[in-house]
């Protein structure tokens, strides 16, 4: 309900959001991208100072306007993202992870446009990973910080959305994980969405159908359960 919505429970709380999809540019006009909007990323950082929290958005390539009470950091690329994530995280008492980082980048960004007058036909673009900013920055928190990633993931012979998650929040060592199931293009760019969040704990915590608010709530719900 809304007195609990507003319920000021992450006062004197520092939070640090990365939010959006980053860009990996090829040549000066264009990139590698990703459908992500950026709305689950504005929505946490949105109630998250509602209730109180100090809150830094990091955000690749959001056209949206800064949510009230926020401080907004542009970036574009993993790199930048990376680099900004780095720099906020360090006093923040929970760090959120929910942009959508472009798993890998072009090699060689070309300084000049890439034209196709040549006759001959494209060469395939060569790409190298980008770094994990998740992985990182649980290796590099300090003591009592909370960090949460997101999971956007689909079903398949190998396992079903949640076996995918699970093994995903084991592999980064994060305490929480929000995972969004994405089969048949749900949520991307959609105003609503449902989460399931996992804890490393073990525990698994539905988030019903609902605006990216509610959902928002939800999380931040699961997140002060877990502060000291
Ligand atoms: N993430 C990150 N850095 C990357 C890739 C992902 O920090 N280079 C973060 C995302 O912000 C998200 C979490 O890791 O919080 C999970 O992202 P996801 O793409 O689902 O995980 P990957 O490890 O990239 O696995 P996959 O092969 O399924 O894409
Ligand atoms: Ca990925």
């Amino acid at each position: 309900d809304g007195a609990a919505a507003l319920a000021p429970d992450l006062s004197g709380r520092r939070v640090v959001i990365s939010a959006g999809g980053t860009r990996e540019p090829l040549d000066p006009v264009r990139y590698l991208g990703n459908r992500s909007s950026g709305r689950q990323g504005w929505a946490l950082a949105r109630v998250a100072a509602a209730r109180g929290a100090d809150v830094t958005l990091v955000a690749a390539n959001v056209d949206l306007p800064a949510p009230f009470g926020t401080r907004v950091v542009p970036v574009g690329t993993a790199e930048e993202l990376r680099a900004a994530m780095l720099a906020e995280a360090g006093g923040a008492d929970v760090v959120v992870m929910s942009a959508a980082v472009a798993d890998f980048r072009p090699a060689e960004v070309a300084v000049a446009k890439l034209k196709k007058d040549s006759a001959a036909e494209p060469s395939a673009v060569p790409l190298v990973r980008n770094p994990d900013v998740l992985a990182e920055l649980v290796t590099k928190r300090p003591p009592g910080q909370l960090v949460v990633g997101f999971a956007a993931e689909t079903g398949d012979d190998a396992g079903d959305v949640l076996t995918h998650a699970r093994a995903k929040l084991a592999r980064k060592g994060c305490d929480l994980l929000v995972v969004n199931d994405v089969s048949g293009g749900r949520v991307f760019g959609r105003p609503d969405n449902a989460a399931v969040v996992l804890g490393a704990d073990g525990t698994a915590t539905e988030l019903p159908e609902g605006s990216k608010d509610a959902v928002a709530a939800g999380i931040w719900t699961a997140v002060t359960a877990r502060l000291s």
